[in-house]
């Protein structure tokens, strides 16, 4: 039973990451990477697809005109972007 409770937690806490990552990106990068990472003519590239690790430190370090984006939640973020098809 222990074990059941365990794995249930554990799945709704990935849900939540997931869905927290999803609220990031929409609040902090959808005006320049478009809203499913597709991009915009005005602001920026397309990042959907992107590896995890590269949007991270992006995300973490900016890159060229992009500036670091301080949020809590980065790697949530990433992972989110890397998922997008
Ligand atoms: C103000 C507009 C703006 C916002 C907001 C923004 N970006 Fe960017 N981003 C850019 C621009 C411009 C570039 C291109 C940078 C360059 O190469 O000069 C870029 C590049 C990137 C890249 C590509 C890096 C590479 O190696 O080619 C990734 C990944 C990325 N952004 C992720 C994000 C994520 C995730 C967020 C939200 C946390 C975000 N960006 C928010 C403008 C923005």
């Amino acid at each position: 039973m222990k074990r059941v409770i365990v794995a249930l937690a554990a799945v709704a806490f990935a849900t939540v990451a997931y869905a927290d990552g999803a609220a990031t990106y929409a609040a902090k990068c959808k005006m320049c990477h478009g809203a499913a990472g597709e991009g915009s003519k005005i602001h920026a590239q397309a990042i959907k697809g992107m590896k995890a690790d590269v949007v991270l430190k992006t995300i973490t370090e900016g890159k060229g005109k992009m500036k670091p984006v301080k949020i809590e939640n980065a790697k949530e973020v990433a992972a989110f972007v890397a998922g997008l098809k």
